[in-house]
């Protein structure tokens, strides 16, 4: 029985645990376009590296700037972050 007990812990939490980044990254998509093809002025996301977005993310969170993405990524953890670039990098351009 404790078994099962530690077994539902370790299955909950590692849920918890992993950001869910193609939801998360609908939210990108409202400005850059659906699957991050931009039909706009505002730049499409697909083809970019995860490497590549995760880098702009975190510079756009830690700079003292109120720009549109500076609001935008200051809402993220660093996990969430990970995997919305983790999401959108595995995108085809
Ligand atoms: C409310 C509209 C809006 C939303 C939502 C939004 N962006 Fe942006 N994004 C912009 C605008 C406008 C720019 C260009 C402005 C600038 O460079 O400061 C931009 C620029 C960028 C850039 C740099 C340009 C490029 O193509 O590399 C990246 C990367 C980016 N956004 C990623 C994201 C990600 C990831 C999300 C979701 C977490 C997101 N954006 C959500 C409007 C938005």
């Amino acid at each position: 029985m404790r078994k099962i007990i530690i077994l539902f812990f370790l299955a909950s939490t590692a849920a918890i645990a992993q950001p869910n980044g193609r939801l998360l990254a609908s939210q990108c998509f409202q400005c850059h376009g659906p699957n991050g093809k931009s039909t706009g002025e505002i730049d499409s996301l697909a083809g970019e590296s995860a490497a590549e977005i995760y880098d702009e993310l975190v510079e756009f969170k830690l700079k003292p700037e109120n720009g549109i993405m500076n609001l935008q990524a200051r809402i993220y953890t660093d996990a969430e972050m990970r995997a919305i670039a983790g999401y959108i990098g595995s995108l085809p351009q």
